[in-house]
């Protein structure tokens, strides 16, 4: 794609301008390669796969192989990491971007406890100090784009998602996931939307906002209300 051809009102992940605004969320156990590639012939303009541990250890399962081969998938190829510790994450992002993805995202939405007895997912959302090393170690392995997919905080008293979008921006994300939910709602209670509306107004990296998108009105709505991206 030639710079004259961007639409400059769609959004970018670096290089790779998505077609439209509407983009399938990384589901674990959904989001495998079938259910992407249906995803896109309905339309998705970008579709991320299930996460992949960022332990190496694990990797020599059907599971994880089978998740981290891309022969033969179009493009953009976006893989979802997920851990705890910033170098193995830096790594196994490296390995992922060697064998076919396009898009590293770090998932720090994810309820999950643990990984390897670190916390992983949006459990790192307390640790402010451990994020800014893992955003800075995985945007440094890999010269392909990375994204973040967090969540509005840690609970309702520890809402520091735009504190972590800041430190995002800064250390070269080139987009933002933000699902409308504190990790200690897991998927309970209604998402909401004023605190991606104030990353939005904050930050200047792409955000997309997530979190009981159901209906194509409803996502119209909250592309409204937030300002998102996508
Ligand atoms: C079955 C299932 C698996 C999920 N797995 C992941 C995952 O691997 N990584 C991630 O970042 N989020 C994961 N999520 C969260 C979704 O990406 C999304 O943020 C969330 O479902 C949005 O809220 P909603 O269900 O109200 O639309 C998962 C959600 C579900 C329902």
């Amino acid at each position: 794609m030639t710079e004259t051809s961007l639409h400059t009102d769609l959004p970018c992940i670096g290089m790779h301008q998505l077609p439209n605004r509407v983009i399938l969320a990384p589901m674990a156990g959904v989001t495998d390669r079938p259910f992407r590639q249906r995803c896109r012939e309905l339309g998705a303009g970008l579709v991320v796969s299930e996460m992949v541990t960022s332990d190496k250890r694990l990797w020599n399962t059907v599971k994880s192989r089978t998740r981290m081969n891309h022969a033969g998938e179009p493009g953009p190829r976006a893989v979802q990491i997920a851990g705890g510790d910033a170098e193995m994450l830096a790594e196994a992002a490296a390995l992922n971007a060697e064998m076919g993805a396009e898009i590293i995202d770090i998932n720090m939405g994810c309820p999950a406890k643990k990984v390897c007895n670190k916390a992983a997912g949006s459990a790192l959302m307390r640790d402010e100090r451990l994020v800014g090393e893992i955003l800075d170690a995985v945007v440094r392995a890999v010269d392909i784009p990375v994204t973040l997919k967090m969540r509005t905080g840690w609970c309702d008293d520890t809402r520091n998602a735009l504190i972590i979008a800041r430190m995002a921006e800064s250390a070269g994300i080139q987009a933002l996931s933000i699902h409308g939910r504190t990790r200690q709602q897991k998927y309970t209670g209604e998402a909401e939307y004023d605190t991606i509306a104030a990353v939005k107004a904050a930050v200047s990296i792409p955000i997309f906002a997530n979190g009981d998108i159901d209906s194509g009105e409803k996502a119209r709505h909250v592309l409204d209300y937030t300002g998102a991206d996508a």
